[in-house]
């Protein structure tokens, strides 16, 4: 069994910024809600006729990662593409992102996990590379809420929170098994699917011909719908267990985490975590304020800005954690 390690890493971010007081242009909201209630202080959203979308946008962050690892695009055995806002309803953006980079005819998987989209991702390439089918994997996790959001007053509880991003990483063959990933832990608890979600296009509730011939302008089913009370205490619950079962995995303790990068959900759960864990403030990254929750993107985003701003070094543990809709959650330990 060999492991697989990280080394390459890229975002790209919409250049359009959307302040909490350019949305209270848009709603009845205000930047002191925003705020207090979530740590956002303002999102990208990608602007109409930018030519940005979540395939393009992975595009982007891929070709940093991929540059970064030294590595060339010929030399990619495998893409997983996280997303809960595809380009098309089908196909997924993995085969775009073949196409774009002019990869040869590799395999392309979506993840369809939402904010734990790039846990499962890497968790799933992670498990290629162990098993030694493959050596080099993109791993890719991009959103573009924007387009998709209630931005009127009846959205307001959701659409503040929400922003647009890429981030992507290369994963390739560690012969060293006490470095690269260690472990990955995944969960579900599919109880909860419906107190985060977007019902349409899906099928199951609603079908195409009856929301066509209804034409009905209240229909809400294409925006999602969030319990945000619930998620935020279902959140802070298995955030903490995740990571913990990630550390007993390996034998280590708490003490021993170099960087923590929760999913940027909310600002307040991930300083409820920090406060849990007793971790310093330079143990846990967190930029929220700045790009909102990018859903599949925010992990990529913030591991890959830790890693610019030179917050990760070689040797550090570092916990990668999500939880989101579905319910799903997970977490990653790496041995950077
Ligand atoms: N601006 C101003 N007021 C708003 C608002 C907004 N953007 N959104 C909601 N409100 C109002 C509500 O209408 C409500 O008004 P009322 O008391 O007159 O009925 C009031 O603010 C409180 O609403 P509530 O939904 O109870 O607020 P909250 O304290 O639970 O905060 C969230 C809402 C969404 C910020 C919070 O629940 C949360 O962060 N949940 C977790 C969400 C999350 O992390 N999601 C991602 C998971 S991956």
């Amino acid at each position: 069994m060999y492991n697989s390690k990280i080394i390459g890493l890229g975002k790209y971010v919409p250049d359009n910024v959307v302040t909490n007081n350019d949305l209270s242009k848009m709603m009845d909201t205000n930047d002191a809600w925003i705020q207090e209630r979530t740590g956002i202080k303002e999102r990208r959203w990608v602007k109409e006729g930018s030519g940005d979308t979540t395939a393009t946008m992975g595009v982007k962050a891929a070709k940093i990662a991929i540059e970064r690892a030294g590595i060339d695009k010929d030399d990619i055995d495998f893409i997983v593409f996280a997303t809960l806002s595809p380009d098309m309803y089908f196909p997924g953006p993995g085969v775009q992102v073949q196409h774009a980079l002019g990869i040869k005819t590799v395999g392309a998987l979506d993840v369809r996990n939402q904010c734990s989209g790039f846990v499962y991702a890497l968790s799933v390439a992670d498990n290629f590379i162990k098993t030694g089918m493959y050596k080099n994997i993109l791993v890719i996790g991009s959103e573009l809420h924007s387009h998709g959001l209630d931005k009127t007053t009846r959205g307001r509880s959701v659409s503040v929170i929400f922003g647009d991003g890429a981030g992507a990483a290369v994963l390739t063959r560690e012969e060293n098994n006490s470095k690269g990933i260690l472990s990955t832990h995944l969960h579900s608890e599919g109880e909860h699917a419906e107190e985060l979600v977007l019902i349409a296009p899906g099928l199951g509730k609603r079908w195409v011909n009856d929301i066509l011939k209804d034409n009905d302008p209240n229909d809400e089913s294409y925006f999602p719908y969030m319990n945000g009370q619930f998620v935020f205490k279902n959140a802070v619950v298995r955030f903490s267990e995740v990571i913990m079962e990630g550390l007993i995995k390996n034998n280590l303790q708490v003490d021993a985490i170099d960087m923590l990068i929760p999913h940027q959900a909310n600002l307040r759960i991930a300083q409820f975590i920090q406060k849990k864990f007793k971790l310093n403030d330079d143990q846990v990254f967190n930029n929220i304020q700045k790009y909102g929750n990018t859903t599949a993107a925010s992990i990529p985003i913030a591991l890959t800005e830790a890693w610019e701003e030179g917050k990760i070094k070689e040797g550090d543990t570092v916990v990668l954690a999500a939880f989101g809709s579905g319910f799903t959650w997970g977490s990653v330990i790496i041995k950077w």
